[in-house]
């Protein structure tokens, strides 16, 4: 049996399906200081695409390995390593990219993961669910019982900002492509309200709410989908763009600029994470493993690959009627 770990490399900037390929990985064990760490789950999402494309907003030198994300296991400690023993939850480094099968790295620089956060949701705890977090905290002084509009509902932000908003006593309105396959799902999760794309939603807000409109919209697509949520935005409203989906400008209704004072603002997580202390940044964490360790923060998997078919695993990630977050799984173990 081949026990030498494998990686999704890319050796020039393209499309995912012309530069990835699946390369052997070879590690040694950890010297003193180090830790080998075995990846168990990496999540795939569109930033990876920018990434291994070269349209995102910080780029690895080439060649690299591909993904940002995933959960991985600590195999084996090196001398000198105290407080961190083989068999700890941690975030597979980020740096050296999150799609290989194990990798040695000082373990000073692991971030721990409690190993009571089921693993397939400790793969993708660090980018969506955060993002939501921050964008629900940071830009508007919310009143219990507030309404907050954002579109791509379903994708892991938007189910990440559903659940978060129902904890914090929040209201939702939520808009997908496909209403009959999200309906039921998204208001399982606490969504109060889901309405389609170009149902004209946006005529009728105060009927949909009661009589409330919302302060806060969030926006990952651009185009046509953001112009409608800022005409449901109350006076001094604000919306946060922090994807585009469509790749779309975001075009600003200029009476809604003028008369409703609307304003439109941007967020970036990882400019977030740059520009906070580490107490902050585990402060939150820790918010975000509590309630995935208690249930209260569940992200769908749409499916979960192998790591020797972890290319058909992006194919599936980048095909339409996804119905949540591919998974590519590793059982590595030396
Ligand atoms: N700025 C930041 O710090 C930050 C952090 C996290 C995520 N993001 C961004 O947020 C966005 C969502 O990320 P995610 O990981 O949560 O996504 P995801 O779970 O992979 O879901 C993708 C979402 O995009 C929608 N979508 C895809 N193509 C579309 C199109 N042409 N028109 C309209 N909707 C489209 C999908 O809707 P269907 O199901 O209908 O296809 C789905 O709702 C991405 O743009 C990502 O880069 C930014």
């Amino acid at each position: 049996m081949n026990t030498e770990p494998q990686a999704v490399r890319y050796h020039e900037r393209g499309k995912p399906e012309e530069v990835l390929t699946l390369e052997p990985m070879p590690v040694g064990q950890p010297g003193p200081g180090e830790a080998l760490v075995a990846l168990r789950a990496a999540v795939i999402h569109p930033s990876d695409m920018g990434m291994i494309g070269g349209t995102y907003g910080r780029l690895p030198d080439l060649p690299a390995v591909a993904g940002r994300e995933g959960v991985g296991e600590v195999l084996a400690v090196g001398a000198g390593v105290s407080g961190l023993e083989p068999g700890q939850q941690v975030k597979m480094p980020e740096a050296p990219g999150a799609w290989m099968q194990a990798v040695v790295v000082p373990a000073e620089s692991l971030i721990r993961i409690p190993n009571n956060v089921p693993v397939e949701m400790a793969a993708q705890a660090f980018i969506n669910p955060p993002t939501a977090l921050r964008i629900l905290r940071d830009f508007i002084d919310f009143k219990p019982g507030e309404w907050i509009i954002q579109n791509a509902a379903n994708s892991a932000v938007g189910i990440s900002l559903i659940q978060l908003a129902r904890h914090c006593g929040l209201k939702t309105i939520n808009i997908v492509r496909d209403v009959a396959t999200w309906e039921p799902i998204l208001k399982e999760m606490g969504a109060d309200v889901v309405v389609a794309e170009d149902s004209g939603f946006e005529k009728n807000i105060k009927e949909l709410t009661g009589g409330a409109k919302p302060r806060l919209g969030l926006n990952s697509i651009g185009g046509e989908s953001v112009i409608r949520i800022i005409r449901c935005l109350a006076d001094q409203g604000k919306v946060v763009t922090f994807g585009g989906m469509v790749g779309d400008k975001v075009r600003f209704p200029t009476r809604n600029l003028i008369f409703n004072d609307v304003c439109l603002c941007g967020f970036w997580m990882d400019r977030w994470v740059r520009t906070h202390d580490q107490a902050e940044f585990e402060a939150m964490q820790a918010e975000i493993y509590d309630l995935m360790a208690e249930g209260a923060l569940k992200l769908p998997i749409d499916s979960r690959y192998p790591f020797d078919k972890a290319l058909d695993a992006v194919a599936r990630a980048n095909a339409g009627g996804r119905k949540g977050k591919v998974l590519i799984l590793s059982d590595w173990k030396g």
